[in-house]
């Protein structure tokens, strides 16, 4: 009993300070290997070291980005963060470092970039494996000098900035085929952070779960009666290729589609299950080319959508209400999907078009589900952010953007 004391006092004020740090940056979890990150970004935060963050899509590193520079003495300063695989390479430059007035056409004034924005604080380079060669040279020059010129201008601007950068690539790999800069590789990876998949630290799921249910439950109004034992169970024993946003997704779409049933072993698995069908990780065969393997990626997302309509619309005709409300935004995207997602002959849209015309629909409905937040449409297409524009570019839809 002594004994017991002992260890509660002993441990209580460090499990507080964790519980605080946690709830400060939002990185939830109950594993040794999440306690660990934590650790290291309490470390590496108050330094003005530059941080490499790697791990899988969907592990968590842009929220490691986050919590470094919450947890620094710039936290009072901006953080910028700049998808370098997002912005076309034709104005890249332009971006990150700024331009002046005439310096190229459509240069109408001065403008500052990415780098000057985030004076005094801190630049998240999220995708830095995206970044094309030639730039990789001008921002190692930004890295040691912290110095660097406008497009088009003479005057060197002097900046105070910390450096993260992400990347789900592997970046060594990278270097040895000679794409990306070892110099820079180096520089930037002061201080790498690995953030492990979900698979790696499944004692974090239980907490992500109630966290995630919770909030969804919230917003949208739900009354949810929660997830049995063996439902926890099976989560915390299934893949998560997509890790923790694929877990937040499909703890969303089980409590909305069970209508707020509670989720036992068996229901649970089906989700589980088309989870894994919308795998962006799929192998595709090296032998085709990518637009057509994009293509065939397209169809199957269709697919499981169209079967997700499905069941969505059985569930709202054949069975009696939901006793609970759904937000409006939920109303609306289901009167969304079911007024456009048939012709009056009943024939699905999908029927009719050809496959470019199906393309650029789910494109349109997708940007729209996001508002218009490419780079979460791009996501949930299983498309790269550069692919998306072009597909704008080619749809005709860059107008209707705004
Ligand atoms: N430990 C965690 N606790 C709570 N939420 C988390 C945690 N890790 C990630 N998330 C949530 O999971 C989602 C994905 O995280 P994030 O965008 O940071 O991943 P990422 O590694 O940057 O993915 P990508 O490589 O695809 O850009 C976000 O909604 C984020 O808030
Ligand atoms: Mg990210």
């Amino acid at each position: 009993m002594a004994k017991n004391e002992n260890k509660t006092l002993q441990t209580l004020p460090v499990e507080a300070h964790w519980r605080e740090v946690q709830r400060d940056v939002g990185i939830l979890g109950e594993s040794e290997i999440t306690r660990q990150l934590l650790e290291t970004i309490e470390q590496v935060a108050p330094t003005d070291i530059s941080v490499l963050i790697s791990g899988e899509s969907g592990t968590g590193k842009e929220l490691v980005a986050q919590a470094i520079h919450r947890r620094s003495h710039r936290r009072m300063h901006p953080l910028i963060t700049v998808n370098c695989g997002a912005i076309p390479e034709g104005i890249l430059e332009s971006e990150l470092f700024g331009h002046e007035k005439g310096s190229f056409t459509g240069a109408v004034g001065p403008r500052k970039g990415y780098f000057e924005l985030a004076d005094k604080g801190s630049i998240f380079l999220d995708e830095i494996g995206e970044l094309p060669v030639t730039t990789q040279v001008k921002l190692l020059r930004v890295l040691e000098m912290r110095q660097f010129m406008r497009v088009g201008g003479t005057a060197q601007v002097q900046v105070d900035i910390r450096f993260i950068a992400a990347t789900n690539k592997n970046l060594e790999t990278e270097v040895r085929k000679g794409r990306f800069r070892e110099d820079l590789f180096y520089r930037l990876n002061a201080v790498h952070i690995h953030v492990a998949a979900l698979r790696d630290r499944r004692q974090d799921i239980p907490i992500l779960v109630k966290k995630f249910s919770n909030d969804f439950c919230r917003e949208n109004h739900i009354e949810f009666a929660g997830f049995s034992e063996s439902a926890m169970h099976a989560m915390q024993e299934a893949e998560w290729p997509g890790n923790i946003r694929e877990l937040r997704n499909v703890v969303e779409k089980v409590i909305v589609l069970e209508r707020g049933n509670l989720v036992d072993e068996s229901s649970i698995k089906k989700y589980l299950h088309q989870a894994a069908v919308i795998d962006h990780h799929l192998p595709v065969p090296l032998s085709r080319p990518k637009e057509e393997a994009e293509r065939d990626f397209l169809f199957r997302v269709l697919l499981e959508i169209k079967s997700e309509i499905a069941q969505l619309r059985e569930l709202l005709t054949s069975q009696p209400l939901p006793r609970y409300h759904l937000g409006p935004w939920h109303e609306e995207q289901m009167v969304d999907y079911f007024e456009h997602g048939e012709d009056q002959s009943g024939e699905s849209s999908s029927d009719r078009g050809s496959v470019a015309e199906m393309e650029k629909e789910l494109i349109r409905s997708t940007l729209k589900k996001y508002n218009g937040n490419k780079r979460r449409a791009a996501r949930s297409l299983g498309l790269s952010e550069r692919t998306l524009y072009r597909k704008l570019e080619k749809y005709g839809l860059k107008d209707e953007e705004d």
